[in-house]
């Protein structure tokens, strides 16, 4: 699996001046590389004292270890790279996230500061925790719980792959299952006030227990304030990629942001934008394929999340296998106006809830007769002699029905 998310960050009103080697000039606000460097000695040692059993004697002993020490890359994105660490006094496994060398200046030095603000007040158990933050010789880092598991874009590469263990274990009602937990954690936010604006498979892990796990709250925005911009940040541009971050004219991941989000309009984007992704995502997880046909630049794609409607429910049903109630209700999520998406989670999950229930609402024949069954199903549960008489009763009626019509026949 490839945990590096080749990142890049996008600005469309210079990609003309970037694609011919032009250093990008912009009216925008020029972010000033300053880079809060610090220094070696603000590197942190182990607190606790450490013992050393010697015969049935035990010693505090010096010296301190580092407070953390590397294991190994985890994984990278836009702005951030996550490796595995130690925690020497805790004596535990962490994720730690650095900004990466590249992009270290001021503007990404705030949206780090962002974001460990905002997971810091995001306590939820679909919300990976923030331990600590620090700073040693090679930047400002923050410690965060090591989610052992896979992120949701290894998950749907090994399912695109066939691989036979991923197949059983996600079914399709164990993937819309996976996409309700994830709502219920995006949900939390909204109600916080935030909003995520980066939902993506790569953002996404689910865990070694099967929880899933929404990371990587750079770009994350408050909603609850109004009026003046809630950036922290200038936006600065950097290069492109439809599966990478990115900043600028447009903020967020081409091939899952929102239209309005791929508009560049930055105040329109609310808790529907993020609905909008996660729908993006929904419908790969259960189709295996992004909702849009593959486009040759970013340019096209962010054309076609702003015009081309995607494959529409039947479609998805017919090509996919992707039940009828399902496929309806992904394709409500990903219309283009936001007001004719969910206007809530709430009533995302209640609709993904209705599905695995077997309750969802009539949208076409297929779901008509889904209905109709579940509601006879519950209609045994509850009343099994009613039931067993009705249908003997049926049985009897269809049975004369078919042999008095085959006496007239015959006569
Ligand atoms: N807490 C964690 N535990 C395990 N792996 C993680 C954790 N956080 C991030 N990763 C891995 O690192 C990758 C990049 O992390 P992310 O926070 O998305 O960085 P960026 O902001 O650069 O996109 C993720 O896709 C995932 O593979
Ligand atoms: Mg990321």
């Amino acid at each position: 699996m490839s945990t590096v998310d080749n990142s890049v960050m996008y600005d469309a009103t210079q990609a003309s001046t970037r694609a011919s080697g032009a250093a990008g000039a912009s009216g925008a606000v020029a972010s000033q590389r300053v880079a809060a460097q610090p220094t070696a000695a603000m590197r942190s040692l182990t607190v606790l004292p450490r013992v050393q059993i010697a015969g049935d004697q035990a010693h505090i002993v010096t010296p301190r270890k580092p407070r953390y020490e590397r294991v190994k890359q985890l994984g990278e994105g836009a702005f951030g790279e996550v490796e595995l660490a130690v925690d020497n006094d805790i004596e535990r496994t962490v994720a730690i996230k650095r900004i990466k060398a590249n992009v270290l200046d001021e503007d990404s030095v705030l949206r780090f500061v962002s974001e460990v603000q905002s997971v810091g007040r995001l306590e939820h158990p679909g919300i990976v925790p923030i331990h600590d933050v620090g700073c040693d010789d090679q930047g400002y880092f923050f410690v965060m719980k090591y989610v052992e598991g896979e992120t949701l874009e290894s998950i749907i590469a090994k399912l695109r792959a066939g691989d036979v263990s991923y197949r059983s274990r996600y079914s399709m009602e164990a993937r819309a299952a996976l996409m309700l937990s994830l709502c219920r954690a995006v949900q939390f936010a909204h109600t916080r006030g935030y909003v995520h604006r980066d939902i993506k498979p790569a953002n996404i892990m689910v865990g070694a227990f099967g929880e899933v796990v929404l990371m990587d709250w750079g770009l994350a925005k408050r909603i609850s304030d109004t009026g003046a911009p809630t950036e922290m940040y200038n936006r600065t541009p950097l290069g492109q990629d439809a599966f990478g971050t990115m900043l600028g004219y447009a903020i967020g991941t081409p091939a899952y942001m929102s239209p309005e989000q791929a508009r560049g309009e930055h105040d329109r984007a609310d808790g529907r934008s993020d609905i909008y992704s996660l729908s993006a995502v929904f419908f790969e997880l259960l189709t295996l394929r992004h909702y849009l046909p593959p486009k040759s630049s970013v340019h096209a794609l962010l054309e076609a999340v702003k015009t081309e409607e995607p494959m529409g429910p039947l479609a998805m049903h017919h090509q996919h296998q992707v039940s009828p109630e399902l496929a309806w209700l992904v394709s409500r999520g990903l219309a283009k106006d936001p007001a004719q998406r969910y206007q809530s989670l709430g009533e995302l999950i209640a609709r993904i809830e209705a599905a695995l229930n077997g309750d969802a609402p009539v949208q076409c024949p297929c779901t008509g007769l889904k209905r109709a069954n579940g509601q006879w199903s519950d209609f045994i549960d509850h009343h099994p002699n009613l039931a067993v008489t009705a249908a003997v009763f049926g049985l009897y009626f269809v049975i004369a029905g078919i042999a008095s019509t085959l006496w007239f026949a015959v006569r």
